[in-house]
């Protein structure tokens, strides 16, 4: 694809207005969520859902996840069960995304969904992604804005360090509060968990009272689902208790180390910090030796995705 200027937008009114309108043309415009950044594009336009694939160079067959911005935006797109009304009265706008049946005379292009009936959709909770959303009037179809397998950007500049020259526009509205990419469930009708994500299982257990099954990794085949993802340049060493030499230590708790993700054992600090910190290191050019975390509450998100960022490629 050719090279174009990507314009770094600060999220004022006439920004907002200016990207809306670049997202109506069939651009590429990179925005904050209170997750990761996004890069959107309408739902509708087939020719600007390729370009996502394109502009990622994401493998084509993976379904994205469609941005609205409310719960009566959603059911124009999807077919919506008492399921579903519970976890939006509880979660949207927030870090879920609900996996539901398509409905009859969506209008998004097949693209959006890489040919399946089931949709997945979101309200996120951030002001400009909230603004954004209802300026351009359309379902925004938004991966996280960074090259296929990479790490998600959790601030504007992560976004331009990988994608600039191929989107159109990043709006810059500071770095992510949550810093992971959404827990994904599906309701179809039965309710399983596809990814962990900002919102922890043990939350959703509690609103639905029912277990989940805790195997998020094995139902799908898709870009968050890849053995290999969120990868830093660097071999990834796990569970370390220390760094070997020539190595670089990602902490987590009261030890010495180069980054530490939360000082204080903090699992939510840790995940705002975890994207960053790897952009960081990755920057440095070192194999990164990473402190054990625990496996609970997003404990759970954050080792998916370091195992991921490990795997072999
Ligand atoms: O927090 C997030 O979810 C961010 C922000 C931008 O909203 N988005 C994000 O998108 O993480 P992406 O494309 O990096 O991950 C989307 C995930 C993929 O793993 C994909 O397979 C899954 O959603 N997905 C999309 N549609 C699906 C469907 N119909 N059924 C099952 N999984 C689906
Ligand atoms: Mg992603």
């Amino acid at each position: 694809m050719g090279t174009m200027q990507t314009m770094h937008l600060h999220a004022n009114n006439a920004n907002l207005v200016q990207a809306a309108g670049l997202l109506q043309s069939g651009g590429l415009v990179a925005f904050p969520t209170e997750t990761v950044y996004g890069l959107g594009a309408d739902a509708r336009n087939a020719k600007a859902v390729a370009s996502v694939y394109g502009a990622k160079g994401r493998p084509s067959f993976n379904p994205l996840i469609v941005h609205v911005p409310n719960v009566a935006s959603a059911q124009k797109y999807v077919v919506w069960n008492e399921t579903a009304q519970q976890l939006a009265d509880q979660f949207w706008p927030g870090a879920l995304t609900m996996v539901l049946p398509l409905r009859e005379g969506h209008g998004l292009s097949y693209l959006v969904t890489a040919g399946l009936n089931t949709l997945a959709i979101r309200v996120p909770n951030h002001p400009t992604a909230q603004r954004l959303l209802e300026l351009a009037n359309a379902p925004i179809a938004a991966p996280s804005a960074n090259p296929s397998g990479r790490i998600s950007p959790t601030t504007a500049q992560h976004v331009l360090d990988g994608l600039s020259g191929k989107i159109a526009a990043v709006l810059d509205d500071g770095a992510c509060l949550v810093g992971l990419e959404s827990t994904i469930l599906g309701l179809t009708p039965h309710v399983a968990l596809l990814r962990h994500g900002g919102i922890a299982v043990e939350v959703i257990e509690k609103t639905l009272s029912i277990d989940l099954p805790q195997e998020a990794s094995k139902t799908i085949t898709a870009p968050g689902q890849m053995e290999s993802h969120y990868a830093p340049n660097e071999a990834v060493r796990l569970n370390a208790s220390y760094a070997e030499s020539g190595e670089l230590f990602l902490g987590f708790g009261p030890i010495t180390c180069d980054l530490n993700l939360s000082q204080d054992a903090d699992l939510i600090e840790a995940a705002a910090n975890l994207f960053d910190h790897l952009h960081q290191l990755d920057k440095i050019g070192k194999p990164i030796a990473i402190a054990p975390i625990p496996q609970t509450g997003l404990g759970c998100a954050i080792n998916d995705r370091l195992r991921r960022a490990a795997a072999p490629r």
